[in-house]
């Protein structure tokens, strides 16, 4: 594939190679380095596929005409959230999803890597403590939901975590020290997505981030593809007879993750992914559009849709771009293993931003404008590949709460997320005939109660919540 320096390279072969590429300066430092910092840089040299990077520095994205893709773009093949679109019901789906999960072919991907820069907390954002009143953390929320599910179907739910270089160690060290959140350690695998380097703008000269370090940032949630296939997980998975893998983003603490109903979707539809979506309340809603264009399902960016085809409604008056993503998706296992198989099976988008660097006088600097290009992939790429890509509508109130930027910001916060947890939660009460006094704060742990009719067992005789209460 590509032609890699060798992990032990001496300083002539690096030299050699790096000229080839214009990317000398990189071995600049090298005499001032400890034989342990060579090492390093060499390890990180050696990662690298400058091939592939000088043909990414070179291209230009595609120019895709967003003004007339949009235009001849429909909505996508769907489900409702009423269940109307599909030729099956939403009970034949359920049974569908739930024979699936009762056989063990489903395992979850959760997505836990990025930097998390806009949420401005410490940690990797999966121990953010989000919980309105346990002080649950994501990565809480989640292996409670994949027990309970596991417990309602009576198997056990693998997790394949992905995290960052930057989350990595910590993400780790955490679900150790935590017991595995109750977890069996054999089914959870945490693995490292890949990384990119950074490129300055102009000169298309790979940043140092110091003088024994490349500036380099993740590869996007599309690396989960690859990643997954380099650590072994997607064996794993075939090892164990998983056929579908729900997949969420850690920093959305409704996603419901192996919900029988959309893997039902997804098996029902014979498609090989499937995309939870919520409806846009607006035309210009800073989501990614789910479309069937040139007979492919595919996203459109909120920033590549222009105003005019924005606002297309249909017959009946209503948006006719109207489904939101919430990167949510159920996918094969086959399917990952033949984009995985296929180097280019995802394009990379590039980004520019700010990245701090050291410069040739190996003085750190830290831009105060974009200066930089970084490469990301984007797992929704794989939509326009999938055999009968579908697309599900859930209700944003159930299914998307994103934890994006600190409270104080007007949207995507934790409060917020806290506020619609504890909303959803009073509604699951409320269906269960369980009134919650106004102004009360309940949470419900999945694993007390999974749904309405599970809540309405535990709590026979309860008719009415006076305080704040965690259904544990
Ligand atoms: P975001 O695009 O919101 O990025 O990721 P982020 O890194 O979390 O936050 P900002 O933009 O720096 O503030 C959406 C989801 O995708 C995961 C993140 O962990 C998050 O759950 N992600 C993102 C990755 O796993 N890897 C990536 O390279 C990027």
């Amino acid at each position: 594939m590509h032609m890699s320096l060798p992990p032990n390279a001496d300083l002539p072969t690096l030299r050699n190679h790096l000229a080839q590429y214009s990317q000398s300066h990189l071995v600049q430092f090298w005499e001032q380095l400890s034989a342990q910092e060579q090492d390093r840089l060499r390890k990180q040299l050696a990662e690298i596929d400058f091939e592939q990077l000088a043909q990414l520095v070179a291209g230009k994205d595609d120019e895709v005409d967003f003004a007339a893709l949009a235009a001849r773009s429909t909505p996508p093949p769907s489900v409702d959230a009423r269940g109307e679109g599909a030729d099956w019901t939403v009970e034949q789906a359920l049974a569908k999803g739930r024979e699936a999960l009762s056989q063990g072919q489903v395992a979850a991907v959760i997505v836990a890597g990025g930097q998390g820069t806009r949420l401005g907390f410490d940690k990797p954002k999966g121990m953010f403590p989000i919980g309105p009143l346990s002080e649950r953390t994501l990565f809480q929320i989640f292996a409670d939901r994949l027990l309970a599910i596991g417990d309602a179907f009576g198997v056990s739910i693998p997790l394949y975590l992905m995290t960052s270089p930057a989350t990595h160690d910590e993400t780790v060290a955490y679900w150790e020290e935590n017991q595995w959140l109750g977890m069996s350690p054999d089914d959870v695998r945490v693995f490292c997505q890949g990384t990119m380097p950074a490129v300055d703008a102009r000169s298309g000269r790979v940043l140092l981030a110091d003088k024994d370090q490349i500036a380099l940032s993740p590869d996007g949630h599309g690396g989960t593809v690859a990643a997954l296939k380099k650590s072994g997980c997607l064996a794993d998975a075939q090892r164990r007879g998983v056929r579908y893998l729900s997949y969420g983003q850690v920093d959305n603490p409704l996603v419901y993750l192996c919900d029988p109903g959309l893997i039902g979707h997804h098996i029902a539809a014979d498609s090989e992914m499937t995309t939870q979506v919520v409806r846009k309340r607006y035309p210009t809603e800073k989501v990614g559009n789910v479309v069937l264009a040139d007979g492919k399902v595919q996203i459109i960016e909120y920033s590549d849709l222009p105003e005019e085809a924005a606002h297309q409604k249909d017959d009946d008056g209503q948006l006719k771009l109207w489904a939101g993503s919430i990167a949510v998706h159920v996918c094969d296992v086959d399917f990952f293993q033949r984009m995985s198989d296929q180097a280019d099976a995802l394009p990379f988008h590039r980004a520019n931003k700010k990245v701090p660097y050291i410069d040739e006088h190996g003085d750190q600097v830290s831009p105060e404008q974009p200066n930089a290009i970084k490469f990301e992939r984007f797992i929704f790429d794989l939509l326009p590949a999938a055999k009968n890509a579908f697309v599900v509508e859930g209700l944003p109130e159930d299914v998307f709460a994103p934890v994006k930027n600190a409270d104080g910001a007007p949207a995507d916060t934790p409060e917020l997320a806290r506020q619609a947890m504890v909303e959803q939660a009073r509604r699951q009460l409320e269906e269960a005939g369980i009134e919650v006094a106004e102004g009360v704060q309940v949470e419900i742990n999945p694993r007390f109660a999974l749904d309405a009719e599970a809540l309405r067992s535990k709590l026979a005789g309860t008719k009415r919540i006076e305080r704040d209460t965690y259904f544990q």
